[in-house]
Order: structure tokens, then sequence, then C-alpha cells
């Protein structure tokens, strides 16, 4: 893959290589969609909302085409019930830039709309070489810390096609007007034998219209980071030319990191998104540490949720992340952190203590640090730790997950469901008068933990399809 844009190298983030290559589960996706699918068209596609810093005013979109949209434009209006469109449009003109993949030169165009009203539905439509695209419904935020409910998933990344789309479907249809959608990084693999351009493709192909209409939270993961070469010739990894093309983020994050990282407060809760591998590879644990501190410490709202990739604590990989584990674990409390929304170990936990997890009967409990949540979309999974069964209040192993999470002012309800819609974890924080939150849970009303029994007998009763970390 070669950049028309410098993208990822004027960024200048580099890591050091892994190799955590995907165990092949049978009929491995070809190697190249047939008949070119996600080449780039006269008809807009790729097309995604993504949080302003204050999602109430402002909502970035961006989209893609052909090389004959020299510069993307949009249209805005106040969204009516009848099909007759407000003739007083605003029209804006993108940041229109160019990316050759595999599948030719693309254009992705770039909008970061702001003095929005509050509260407000706003329609949209996008302009392609063969016209414009049907109107596009979105929201803004209330002005206010009304109710609302975010869809949270995990790495999708591998089997994306074949597995992964369809809980991403099913937790949409499940949602109840989803205000924001959350991906927790590794949206796809972007390794040497993998096609990107095809597997963001079918990243997309797995929300289409829902990503078009509901802003998204993303947070960068290591695999959104591919290899590159400084300068002197050296071997590096940078962050993949797609991410910044597509995710119009309010680049008020980590100065060295301010493609990848960001806050939004969304109706009384603050989204604070590290990229961690920035922090892990690319000497940026310090800034990343002194911007969280600060950006929770100054919050306002009534629960601030970290989202981000690499986990505090692992529920496949032996060790923890040590260096965020030591340090940020304590932090986080420190600074009022209330949830933790990871993915990277391809496996399910909740921890609210490590020290002292809950069981089966738990009574509700003060609840000072936060709680963390590892969870994965797609297909790839990796085998239970044996620290997890000890540490966690609830786990499992070769499941795909999506997660609902209802905000109100003072609860915090979460859920954990399979693919199939079964409840498969649930929790509430509480903030009671004194100001002291509370967790309760009824671990007893759940079904059994879904683990792989040996090699041959995963949750399901067939192959334990999870591998080592
Ligand atoms: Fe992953
Ligand atoms: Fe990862």
């Amino acid at each position: 893959m070669r950049f028309v844009a410098a993208t990822a190298m004027a960024l200048g983030l580099a890591i050091s290589a892994s190799a955590d290559e995907p165990r092949a589960l049978p009929n491995p996706p070809a190697p190249h969609a047939p008949g070119a699918p996600y080449a780039p068209a006269g008809v807009p596609d790729r097309i995604i909302l993504t949080v302003g810093a204050d999602p109430a005013r402002s909502v970035g979109i961006s989209y893609r085409t052909d090389t004959r949209q020299s510069v993307g434009r949009l249209e805005l209006v106040r969204a009516v019930p009848g099909p007759a469109q407000n003739p007083q449009r605003q029209m804006f003109e993108a940041e229109t830039r160019a990316l050759e993949t595999e599948n030719g030169i693309a254009h992705h165009h770039r909008f970061a709309l702001d003095g929005l009203e509050p509260g407000t539905a706003y329609s949209y439509r996008v302009e392609g070489a063969y016209g414009w695209t049907g109107w596009i419904d979105f929201r803004t935020a209330a002005d206010s810390d009304e109710p609302f409910q975010l869809v949270y998933l995990g790495d999708v990344q591998n089997y994306i096609g074949e597995v992964g789309h369809r809980v991403i479907t099913q937790a949409i249809r499940h949602a109840s007007n989803p205000a924001v959608i959350t991906t927790a990084g590794d949206f796809v693999s972007q390794r040497a034998d993998m096609v990107h351009d095809d597997e963001w493709g079918k990243w997309w192909d797995t929300g289409t219209m829902h990503y078009a209409s509901i802003p998204h939270i993303p947070a960068a993961g290591n695999h959104e980071y591919i290899p590159g070469e400084m300068p002197d010739g050296s071997s590096v990894r940078v962050l993949g030319p797609h991410w910044p093309l597509q995710f119009v983020l309010p680049e008020n994050g980590v100065p060295g990191a301010q493609v990848t990282s960001f806050y939004s407060d969304y109706q009384g809760v603050r989204f604070i998104v590290p990229d961690v591998t920035a922090v892990l590879s690319l000497g940026q644990m310090e800034a990343t540490t002194d911007w969280i501190r600060e950006v929770a410490s100054a919050s306002e709202a009534n629960w601030n949720v970290v989202v981000m990739h690499q986990p505090l604590i692992t529920c496949a990989r032996p060790e923890n992340t040590d260096l965020i584990h030591e340090s940020w674990l304590p932090m986080f409390e420190e600074v009022g952190i209330h949830l933790v929304l990871q993915g990277h170990d391809h496996c399910y936990g909740r921890w609210s203590n490590a020290d002292n997890p809950r069981r089966p009967g738990a009574e509700p409990a003060p609840q000072s640090g936060p709680v963390s949540i590892v969870t994965v979309v797609g297909g790839k999974m990796y085998a239970l730790n044996d620290r997890v069964a000890n540490e966690a209040d609830r786990w499992g192993e070769g499941t795909q997950l999506y997660h609902l999470i209802d905000f109100s002012r003072d609860e915090l309800a979460y859920t954990a469901y399979t693919a199939q819609g079964t409840l498969y974890d649930a929790f509430t924080l509480t903030r009671r008068e004194d100001g002291a939150v509370w967790i309760a849970d009824d671990l007893a009303s759940l079904p059994p933990v879904r683990e792989c029994a040996d090699d041959d007998t995963g949750p399901d009763g067939f192959a334990c399809t999870s591998r080592e970390k």
C-alpha cells in the first residue's frame, strides 16, 4: 500500500512490530474479495459520523468516493417529518485527501461541523460523481444530562464478514435508539497477508448507514498500526492511512497523539479516549498520564468513562499490561473514572476489584475504583489465563459479545449479550445521596460461564478455537 497523501509518515508514529496472527478457522477468507466490491466508485460510501468535543454542537463526518469527486460536498438541513427538504441548506466543502490502496485511488472527504443546535435532528447528504446520496438523519446531543444508551463493541478485526458482522447487526437491532457507538480498537487486522482496504470495506459492511447516522467514539488499537519505514530506512510501524482519513475527531487529546486520542462530553458522560499503543510503544506514557489526569480531574460529568484498547487487567495474556496496570489503575480511582471499556485480549472479563471479586449472592457494595471490561466482537479468540477466574467478577471464552450501557444522572446500567441476544453479564453503578457509588449485580441469575473444557471442547461443544497468548 502506498500513500498519495503521506499521512502515516507525517504523523511519525512508530512502534515495534508484534506477531499475533489469528489462529486459522476452517474456510479462511480469500486473499482479495472477488469482483473488487470495495473499490471506490461514483456513489459515496464509508460514510461515518464521529463525536465532536461537544456533541451537542459539533460532529465529524467523512465519506469516500473515487477520484472524480475532486472535492467532497455536504448539504445540511434541519430534519423534517415530510419528504420535502428545507430549501435553506447549508453547503460545506470537504478537506479532501487521496489514498491509494489495493482497490485503487480513493478520495476521502472530511468535515468538522460546528455551531449546531443541541438536541436537534439534522439531515445531511454527500456528493459523488453519480450525484447525491439520500438524506441521512442524525441528532445532536442534548445540552443536558438526559439519559442515553451506548453500544460498546470490542475488536472486530478477524473474520469480520464471516462472523463479526452478525454481532453488530444484533447489537443495533437490540439497542433502544442508541445515541452513540464506541469501538475499543482493532477494527481490522491490517497484517501483511491481508488486503487492508477490503478489511475496512468489510468493517463498513457491519454497520453501513448506522455508522452514518449514530455518532461513533473510536479508540485506536495496535492493529490500527502497520509496518512503515523511517527516513533513515529503519523499520517501524505507523498509524495506518485509513484511520486519519475516516475518523474526524475532536483533536483535543495528547499533543503527541492528537489523531488517536480525544475526549468528548455526551449528555453528562465524559468519554476519555487515550491511545495505549502510543503509550506502550511511542513514548507517550507521561504525556498521556498527565492528560488523562487533567481531563478527568476537570470533568463535571456524572460519569467518567475511559475507552481504550489494551486493557488494565487481562483475561488471556498471562501478565497484565504492566506499565498502565501499575500506574493507571490507582490513578483512575483517584481521578474518578467509573468505567473502562477495552478490547485487545479477545476474551471477556469484568473486574470491579481484582483483589476481592464479586461472587454469586454478593450484596450491593461501595465501588471505589473503576469497573474494567474486556470484550471481543470478531472471530479470533484467546484462551483464558489462569488468573481471570480468581480476579474477575465474570468472564468468558470463545464468545462474541456486544454491550448496551444506559447512562442516567445517578445510574449506569451495563449489560453484555451474546450474538443471539442472550444476557451474559449485567451490573449497575448507582450514585447514592451521599455521593458514594455502589455496584450491584445478580451473578447467580446469569447463565453458566462459557469457556473451553479442552482443545476439543469449546463452550458450544465444538472444537475450542481459542489459542494461548
Ligand atoms: Fe485484537
Ligand atoms: Fe489489539
